[in-house]
């Protein structure tokens, strides 16, 4: 284009000087036809940082925004259990099945791959860095906006004996438990970059609440029982508000009063804690005369029981009797009327 234009002046010189000077008069670009001009020449050039431009834009959201978005994503979800169950339990293991409901008020579906969390004991706000025990969690295919878990009978290995008792005490004793899942996995939003996120979920839950409400229906008194034979069974009522299945095996409580000491034992077999309202067979050995001894105006014997042992496959479990022997259960029983029956 210079070229041409060189051209065309040095040919039109011969033409004569006013023709020149007006034709460079006329052709004297305005600001606006530089613009132009310039873009006429240039476009590439715009096209070309336009392009890089919303390719850095996209790859800042993709690459830095995108991560922080997923793992707000993760953070903001809640978790609740719908159904939490402890069974086969042993002294290095315990056979965990969990459904838990997942909810989040993002309108992203991202898919997590299958990875492991840690299950932490939280007391007053602080979460223990010892582990109690760890979960493997399965694909979660998030959807809008609650979400399935799923965990059937799964070997959960004791990380950590100490934190499982204190686990064990906190469910026995408390009116809720909370815990801590942490762990690390992938996750998957489309076409996007797989990003990494940190799971990190608190959960509370309800928990036995110290077993309230406990009671024994239709007492039964076998004075023909030979010693050492149970003489006194019934039903043990074992209220539990949570959603937690809890398998003890047998369990063995001590019988105490205030005024004589201990009195007996009573036994519940197979024991297994549903959700809800639990009537357990139990049997007892009571010494009676110790139980007479006492009783008070009324006829009722304050009894003060205090379980000892959990026995599952012929195995003591530790965690369970600790638990056990921490919490005090009373209950009024009217001997009198109770004796007064056979
Ligand atoms: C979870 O941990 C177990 C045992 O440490 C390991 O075998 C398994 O591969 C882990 N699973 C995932 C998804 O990381
Ligand atoms: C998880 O969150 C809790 C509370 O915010 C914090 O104390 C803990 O260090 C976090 N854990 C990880 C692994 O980030
Ligand atoms: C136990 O049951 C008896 C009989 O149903 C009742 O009178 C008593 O109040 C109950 N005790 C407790 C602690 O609930
Ligand atoms: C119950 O059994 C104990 C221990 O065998 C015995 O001392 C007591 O007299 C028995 N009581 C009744 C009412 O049979
Ligand atoms: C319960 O008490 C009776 C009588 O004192 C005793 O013979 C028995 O061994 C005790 N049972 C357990 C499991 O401790």
């Amino acid at each position: 284009m210079q070229s041409a234009r060189g051209d065309e002046s040095s040919s039109e010189r011969k033409g004569g000087e006013i023709d020149q000077v007006e034709e460079r008069y006329e052709k004297k670009p305005t600001f606006g036809g530089k613009v132009k001009n310039h873009y006429k020449r240039f476009w590439w050039a715009h096209l070309i940082a336009f392009c890089a431009g919303f390719l850095i834009v996209s790859l800042c959201l993709v690459y830095v925004a995108m991560p922080k978005i997923a793992q707000k994503g993760i953070d903001d979800a809640t978790l609740s259990y719908t159904s939490l169950k402890f069974m086969k339990p042993s002294l290095d293991s315990l056979t965990l099945s969990v459904d838990a409901l997942q909810h989040s008020d993002s309108q992203f579906t991202p898919t997590l791959d299958a990875f492991n969390v840690s299950m932490h004991l939280v007391t007053d706000g602080i979460t223990s860095e010892k582990v109690i025990t760890q979960i493997g969690m399965p694909q979660i295919h998030a959807h809008h906006p609650d979400t399935n878990i799923v965990i059937t009978d799964q070997k959960a290995t004791i990380v950590d004996m100490d934190q499982v008792t204190a686990f064990a005490k906190q469910v026995l004793v408390q009116e809720s438990i909370e815990v801590r899942m942490e762990g690390k996995t992938k996750l998957h939003l489309g076409a996007l970059p797989v990003n990494s996120v940190n799971y990190n979920s608190s959960i509370t839950f309800k928990a036995l609440n110290g077993m309230k409400g406990f009671n024994i229906t239709e007492p039964k008194v076998n004075l023909m029982a030979a010693p050492g034979e149970p003489n006194l069974t019934g039903m043990a009522l074992i209220p539990n508000p949570s959603v937690l299945t809890v398998e003890l095996g047998t369990v063995m409580m001590h019988i105490s009063t205030k005024e004589k000491g201990l009195i007996g034992n009573s036994t519940i077999d197979n024991f297994v804690l549903n959700p809800g309202q639990n009537l357990l067979p139990m049997h007892a050995i009571v010494d009676t005369s110790l139980a007479l001894g006492s009783v008070d105006k009324q006829g009722m014997v304050n009894m003060i029981i205090v379980g000892q042992t959990a026995v599952y496959n012929g195995v003591h479990l530790p965690y369970y009797e600790a638990a056990l022997q921490s919490h005090t259960l009373t209950l009024a029983v009217n001997l009198q009327s109770l004796l007064g029956s056979i």
